[in-house]
């Protein structure tokens, strides 16, 4: 029977049908759904903390709010994304235990010190930049809480990443300190930022599986490509040099070719030996434990609540 109900789910599958969370699915596609879902929202949530670290030295108000908003915005995606990942059967608590014991993976690129302000144009126009490319083509996922919490996320997005090329826009064009810093920020997110895309597709173990399920819709590798031939005409236009010598358009390919990146740097944040890994987990278990009377209070608060209402 077992077999019948998965020939029926790989049938929806290739009819681009969305699978539902009381639709029967194959074990390992809730897991590897779970897996990947609740890394996205572990990576929106401790995405706050490179940002948050300069809200209060924005150079101006306006600076502030659309930094402050944006920083807002990457909660909401995080908690949107658990509230999807809750409907495959994991609780939230399990989700947070994961990701606060330092058993679940979050993404490598938070782990990156934000030192100046052009870090938040850098971030903004190459981080978020990257997470559209990577996103976009989840709003076509096959299971359908995913595929509709993408819609949002990649319209607020967008406005992630125009509001940071903007910055680096005005920081381009300014004094030539403002400009070295535009220069410095690119060099040192520009490699972090083509890591973020996952591994190469040789090695990427579960690219094969999600495309078939249509959980990914394009590999690590076309993602990156994709990344690097629309980010290059951007600086180019305000002026900055990509970080790499190699870089060069092939015209055979309708491409650019580029440089070989530091893959054990990658694997390295990846297993948590980062610059910023330690200080990110201790800022989020920090916050969550000082947070801890506001949740009991909340919870004492809907309790009395519930009872007067049944008196
Ligand atoms: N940082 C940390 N871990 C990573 C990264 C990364 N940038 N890329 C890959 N990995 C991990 C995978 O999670 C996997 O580990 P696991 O088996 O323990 O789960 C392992 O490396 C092998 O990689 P893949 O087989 O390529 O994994 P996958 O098919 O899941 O592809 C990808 C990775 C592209 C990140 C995919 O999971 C994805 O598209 N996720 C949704 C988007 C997302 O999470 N974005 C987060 C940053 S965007 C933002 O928050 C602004």
């Amino acid at each position: 029977q077992i077999k019948n109900l998965e020939e029926q789910f790989e049938a929806r599958i290739a009819r681009d049908e969305k699978i539902e969370p009381k639709d029967w699915m194959p074990e390992k596609y809730r897991k590897t759904h779970i897996r990947q879902m609740s890394q996205h929202a572990h990576s929106e949530i401790i995405g706050m903390l490179p940002e948050g670290n300069w809200i209060t030295r924005a150079p101006s108000l306006r600076r502030k709010v659309a930094l402050l908003a944006k920083v807002q915005d990457e909660a909401g995606h995080g908690l949107y994304l658990y509230s999807a990942t809750e409907t495959l059967g994991i609780s939230r608590d399990e989700m947070y235990e994961q990701l606060h014991s330092g058993k679940a993976k979050y993404s490598s690129i938070f782990n990156y010190p934000t030192i100046t302000w052009a870090d938040m144009g850098a971030i903004g126009w190459l981080v978020d930049g990257a997470a559209i490319i990577n996103q976009v083509p989840l709003c076509n996922t096959s299971y359908g809480p995913y595929a509709r919490a993408m819609i949002r996320v990649c319209k607020e997005e967008s406005f992630h990443q125009r509001q940071g090329y903007e910055i680096m826009i005005k920081l381009a064009n300014g004094t030539p300190e403002q400009k070295e810093m535009a220069q410095d920020a690119l060099n040192r997110w520009w490699w972090p930022s083509l890591m973020m895309l996952g591994p190469t597709d040789d090695v990427s173990v579960h690219t094969a599986q999600s495309m078939k399920w249509k959980l990914k819709r394009k590999s690590n590798d076309d993602l990156r490509q994709q990344f690097i031939d629309q980010t290059v005409p951007q600086a180019e236009l305000i002026g900055l040099t990509i970080p790499d010598p190699d870089l060069k358009w092939n015209e055979e390919k309708g491409c650019y070719d580029f440089g070989e990146i530091n893959w054990d740097e990658f694997w390295q944040v990846v297993k948590g030996h980062g610059p910023m890994n330690k200080e990110r987990m201790k800022a989020r278990v920090g916050a969550w434990e000082r947070g801890e009377w506001v949740r009991d209070a909340a919870m004492v608060h809907a309790e009395k609540k519930q009872e007067r209402k049944q008196k």
